[in-house]
């Protein structure tokens, strides 16, 4: 039986409400293309504080209203379409209203429809009392997409094959304060995909690097493959990725395929003054001090 992180959900009266965290790549390697389409990739996902808000309620059908207009609501939307996967893997004959509190900024690298679509499996499978195993919700959540599976874990991870393979970092912690940019540059992850050089040979370890929090091993090895075409597309994202680093960052980087930028920072002053000078500049952004 496949239980959902209780601390995760909020029950008020009949509704249901879970939070939808975003994550960042620390590294992001692509190693080959597949005979299918996609590509191998080696990773490492880690959980952050932003994030949207799902609430979830019975209804005879499955709705969904959606903070933000100019994202579809439709059968088009990623978690309509995890609702309609539940229901019919599940047999299932009732529906929900669902309202997401869109918050995160799609096209930047943040994962943030992929876990709205992790947190409707999880929400819809605990309102409509589903027997759910972790097996069985991982293969529904990869057919939404390739970083879905990450978000019904949201632990520190190292990920593998299309980003499905995940092996957790047991007991790793994050220690650094972290400062999120996002310009207003949408990126299309099948764009990046298609533009991005792949190599397999004399690539770092990424878990191990990164477990060891020496940042001047993450600026030598931690490497995102998506930073050159983005940033040569993108001559912003670039200068932002410089700014960060200016205003005192140990480490930045490019999340995913951008197009969100973030740096790590061992004083958090340093890290909200960045996200501050950044938010004047019309950005989104995010800043949260280590857990
Ligand atoms: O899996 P997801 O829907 O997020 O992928 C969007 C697109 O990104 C895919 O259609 C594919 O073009 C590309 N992709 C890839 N290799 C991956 C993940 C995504 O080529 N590992």
């Amino acid at each position: 039986m496949w239980v959902p992180k209780d601390s995760n959900f909020i029950v008020s009266s009949h509704v249901l409400s879970a939070t939808a965290p975003a994550k960042i790549n620390l590294g992001l390697n692509v190693l080959r293309k597949r005979t299918d389409g996609y590509h191998d990739l080696a990773t490492v996902f880690h959980p952050i504080g932003w994030a949207d808000t799902l609430t979830a309620d019975h209804a005879d059908t499955v709705r969904l209203t959606c903070t933000e207009a100019t994202l579809p609501s439709g059968e088009d939307n990623l978690v309509v379409r995890a609702a309609r996967l539940l229901k019919a893997s599940f047999g299932v004959d009732r529906g929900a209203i669902m309202n997401l509190t869109k918050v995160l900024p799609h096209g930047a690298g943040l994962g943030g429809g992929s876990s709205d679509a992790a947190t409707a499996l999880q929400i819809l499978c605990r309102l409509w009392r589903l027997d759910c195993t972790t097996t069985s919700l991982a293969s529904l959540a990869l057919d939404l997409g390739s970083d879905v599976p990450f978000f019904l874990r949201r632990c520190t991870a190292f990920a593998q094959g299309r980003g499905e393979m995940l092996s957790p970092l047991e007991d790793y912690r994050f220690p650094f304060s972290l400062a999120v940019v996002v310009n207003p540059v949408r990126i299309s992850t099948a764009w990046a995909f298609r533009h991005v050089e792949v190599r397999e040979t004399g690539r770092a370890d990424l878990a191990e690097v990164v477990r060891t929090n020496d940042l001047d091993r993450w600026r030598r090895e931690l490497t995102n493959d998506f930073e050159e075409p983005v940033f040569s597309k993108w001559p912003v994202l670039r200068r932002t990725k410089s700014a960060l680093l200016r205003a005192g960052a140990s480490f930045a980087s490019l999340t995913g395929t951008g197009s969100g930028v973030y740096g790590v920072f061992e004083s958090h002053k340093f890290a909200e003054d960045a996200v501050q000078e950044a938010a004047a500049r019309g950005c989104a952004t995010w800043c949260e001090a280590p857990s």
